[in-house]
């Protein structure tokens, strides 16, 4: 366990980080949760945040198309467009609740996700 933003987290191996596209996303399996793992490699960052869609519950998040909009890193579902921050999880062109974003973190060529 380790302690971020005040939340107590648990590490989980994710992915061997070599197997996640650049600039792109993959879904993986955590718990029983589908998470979106993002190498947003134009900005040097990993990103992680649930894989579902709020907007018609669709597991679409890492299909989608990452970008940024004013500095914030962003994620567009492939559906509808709809764009979500991968820092705060707000939805940012419409008012849908927010997604869950998690934070991410490389070890010896792994991706760990923090749950
Ligand atoms: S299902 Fe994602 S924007 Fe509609």
């Amino acid at each position: 366990m380790e302690n971020i933003n005040n939340k107590s987290v648990e590490w989980h191996k994710a992915i061997k980080a070599i197997e996640v596209p650049e600039n792109g996303g993959v879904a993986v399996l955590i718990e029983g949760k589908q998470i979106a793992i993002f190498n947003f490699t134009v900005k040097g960052e990993w990103y992680a945040c649930q894989n579902l869609c709020p907007h018609k519950q669709e597991m679409a998040l890492a299909r989608g198309l990452i970008g940024d909009l004013n500095g914030e890193p962003k994620i567009a579902c492939p559906f509808h467009k709809k764009s979500f921050s991968l820092e705060s999880g707000a939805c940012l062109n419409d008012d849908l609740c927010n997604i869950d974003v998690y934070p991410v973190k490389i070890e010896e060529d792994f991706v760990y996700i923090g749950l």
